[in-house]
């Protein structure tokens, strides 16, 4: 189903609409993300030279994913949990370069499940599981949450009920931590009072991401407030709007693959989505939060 409060009543994007989006397959997002198919905005601090250079997106991607897992405070020997793991790539950095006893990962996609069950990484267990059904065993030690949080609402909700929706994700990942212990999130948001409407968030709406919705700083900061401190934001509109032109080139650049895979019309959505929200990002109508977030040590504040 395609309606934005499925079955169970939930806002926000069904398995079917995360489905119809990252199911495309892999093939054809690797042509145009970086290899270890990292897709959210990347961290470009310090890095010079063009977006869409294989070398540079992949060194950006993987700042951005050291990033979270320091402001989650993972190390070795510890327990995480990666709310919304995509293809994988931070919980490989996890298994592989930080040394987790454990990560869980969490995902809607069929397609992201099996390529990281693929990967055979070690102590890594990743599901085709929503984040509200998730009853894990034991508390994580550090949560991280990349490009999954403006799937949890949908655009026609008032904002109570966007707020309410985003406390209890935020509920949720305090109980499956210890008291102190961090979530880092990353999410794109609406910048300021800006407002989006017209044909280009009716397309996104419609075509690219049905059941979802950019939130607002201040909902983010109601919502955790009974649950997390706010430690540490980053606001990195820039840094989406280059990502973006990286992608954007790199799928220009590989046009004729992409169409025999994907067929010329779906080739033609993603040109025109990727073009569309870089400029939504340079205009700073939208833009990036890095939130770093540390349960209060007792929960019912
Ligand atoms: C834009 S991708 C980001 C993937 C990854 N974090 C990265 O940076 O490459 C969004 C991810 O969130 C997942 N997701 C969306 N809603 C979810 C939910 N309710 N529960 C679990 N995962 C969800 C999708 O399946 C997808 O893996």
């Amino acid at each position: 189903m395609s309606a934005e409060v499925d079955q169970r009543g939930r806002a926000g994007a069904t398995t079917e609409d995360i489905q119809a989006h990252y199911d495309v397959g892999k093939e054809f997002y690797r042509l145009w993300l970086d290899p270890g198919l990292t897709y959210s905005c990347a961290l470009w601090d310090g890095i010079t030279g063009a977006p869409a250079r294989t070398d540079l997106l992949l060194e950006a991607q993987r700042a951005k994913l050291r990033y979270h897992l320091a402001q989650a405070g993972i190390s070795a020997d510890s327990r995480l949990l990666d709310i919304g793991c995509g293809w994988g790539s931070l919980l490989r950095m996890a298994a592989e370069e930080t040394g987790v006893r454990q990560a869980v990962g969490l995902t809607l996609s069929a397609d992201q499940h099996a390529h990281v069950c693929s990967l055979g990484l070690p102590g890594v267990d990743v599901r085709v599981q929503d984040w509200r059904d998730h009853e894990p065993d034991e508390p994580y030690d550090g949560i991280v949450s990349i490009g999954a949080f403006e799937h949890f609402t949908h655009v026609d909700m008032p904002r109570d009920e966007r707020i309410t929706a985003y406390r209890s994700f935020f509920a949720r990942c305090a109980a499956w931590l210890p008291p102190r212990g961090r979530l880092s999130l990353q999410t794109i948001a609406l910048a300021g009072d800006s407002v989006l409407d017209g044909p280009v968030p009716a397309f996104f709406a419609r075509e690219v991401f049905p059941g979802s919705a950019l939130p607002r700083l201040s909902e983010i900061a109601t919502a955790c407030e009974p649950h997390f401190a706010i430690t540490a934001l980053r606001e990195d509109g820039a840094d989406y709007a280059r990502t973006l032109r990286g992608w954007s080139t790199r799928l220009l650049r590989a046009r004729e693959q992409a169409e025999s895979l994907v067929g010329p019309g779906t080739y033609r959505r993603y040109r025109t989505y990727l073009r569309a929200s870089e400029i939504v990002f340079m205009r700073q109508v939208s833009t990036l939060y890095r939130i770093t977030l540390r349960r209060w040590p007792c929960r019912s504040r």
